[in-house]
């Protein structure tokens, strides 16, 4: 029997399989259906009897390349690829939740699933509570009746706390529902799904996973270790006879994907199958420069605090250090002490671009208070450590001292 590839080669192997005319790049297929032969060949297909795309808000071979590499890469399991990061939530939730039913989720959270778990959710009678994901007795306690999913971020964006998310799973199975790990700012290269218990993963590969910039696109990966069938959760019970350990995945694919329409592109599909194949090298260089940025913000005279997992003194190291390895992810978060600092800082970067995305190959930053949470209250970006002060960082591949020298200058001048 062959080797299994390590992490780094699946990278650029996992889930190719023979492309036309020897290519090595994933083709495009840029075709909205899917042409058979015969009547029955169809039906076949459409059955489930035969393998074989249909039409592309379903499934397309560009994608599909993309997702089993994407599984492969969690630790196996079954990806579907979605439009956005949003997307992929989006149909994860939709898939397991009910009308009466609850989330139970991360206070820590990226504000485009604290809208959609909090206001557009709850408009469709899904309701959302809110917990400290550190505190693993207030997660325990808060799970009641109607809890059929506990969700959290890995490292929670933009606050970039570190929760146990193993221990999270425990608690999770204990209460009988499944744990959703929203892995973006850590990707698979820190750890992977099955490293971290997760049962589903649902997160934006529009960050790290494409890394250029040039993507918006997300992924739900089911790892088949929840057992669906249980009274909590009736409307799996034909897909579970089916499907068994994967009907999630198929609930997901035959029902609420296929519905809600949000499929990935097979051209967004082919930048991602080409970004990630450097997903190990970047997020290398990502930690390593995020790391020597903190530390020398962390000692500059006009910097109030600094947050990030790699420095000694965060209250998030040593888990940090525990799951991830002493990779601690490319984004990290300072304060200047109000908001007239932070626009003077902003604004004296020269190499660092002010934009609301992380996980691009160049410096970032944003003041998250008056952009991405600008419609949050106070006691809300209390809740997702959004200071005044707060200026978010995604440390970028280009020479280090480029990209501290742009700080530095920018903090001088401030
Ligand atoms: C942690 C996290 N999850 C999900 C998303 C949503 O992803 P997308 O923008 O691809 O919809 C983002 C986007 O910033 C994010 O940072």
């Amino acid at each position: 029997m062959e080797a299994p590839l390590h992490f780094d080669s699946l990278l650029l192997h996992g889930g190719l399989e023979a492309a036309p005319a020897g290519a090595t790049a994933v083709p495009i297929i840029q075709s909205s259906s899917f042409a058979y032969q015969s009547a029955e060949a169809l039906e076949d297909v459409f059955r489930g009897r035969a393998p074989g795309p249909v039409y592309t808000r379903i499934g397309n071979p560009t994608t599909e390349a993309l997702e089993r590499r994407l599984a492969l890469l969690e630790g196996g399991g079954v990806a579907i690829a979605t439009a956005s990061g949003m997307a992929a939530i989006t149909t994860a939730v939709l898939t397991i939740l009910q009308a009466g039913d609850e989330i139970l989720s991360s206070s820590s959270l990226f504000g485009g699933t604290f809208s959609l778990f909090r206001d557009t959710l709850s408009n469709f009678g899904i309701t959302a509570a809110f917990v400290d994901p550190l505190d693993l007795d207030g997660v325990r306690n808060a799970i009641n009746e109607r809890t059929r999913l506990l969700f959290v971020e890995t490292i929670g964006n933009p606050k970039l706390d570190v929760p146990d998310v193993p221990a999270l799973a425990r608690i999770a199975h204990e209460a009988g529902i499944p744990i959703m790990v929203d892995s973006t700012v850590s990707t698979p290269y820190l750890a992977t799904g099955a490293k971290l218990e997760a049962d589903i993963l649902a997160y934006s590969t529009s960050k790290y996973i494409n890394g250029t910039g040039t993507t918006i696109g997300g992924a739900i990966i089911d790892r088949g270790m929840f057992d669906w069938n249980s009274p909590k959760f009736p409307h799996f019970a034909a897909y579970h006879a089916k499907y068994r350990a994967f009907a999630f995945s198929a609930r997901a694919r035959k029902l609420v994907h296929k519905d809600l329409g949000a499929c990935a592109a097979p051209f967004n599909s082919f930048l991602l199958t080409e970004g990630i194949q450097t997903l190990a090298l970047r997020m290398e260089r990502h930690c390593a420069t995020a790391l020597t940025l903190a530390r020398f913000l962390n000692n500059h005279s006009k910097v109030a605090w600094v947050a990030y997992p790699g420095l000694d003194d965060s209250p998030h190291h040593a888990i940090a250090t525990k799951l991830y390895g002493s990779r601690y992810g490319g984004l990290l978060t300072f304060g200047t002490g109000d908001k007239a600092s932070a626009f003077k800082v902003i604004n004296g970067l020269r190499l660092a671009k002010n934009l609301a995305n992380i996980g691009d190959t160049k410096t970032l930053v944003i003041h998250p208070a008056s952009t991405i949470c600008a419609d949050y209250n106070a006691e809300e970006k209390a809740l997702m450590g959004v200071t005044e002060d707060l200026i978010r960082v995604s440390a970028g591949i280009e020479d280090c001292r480029d990209i501290v020298g742009d700080f530095k200058q920018a903090l001088e001048a401030a």
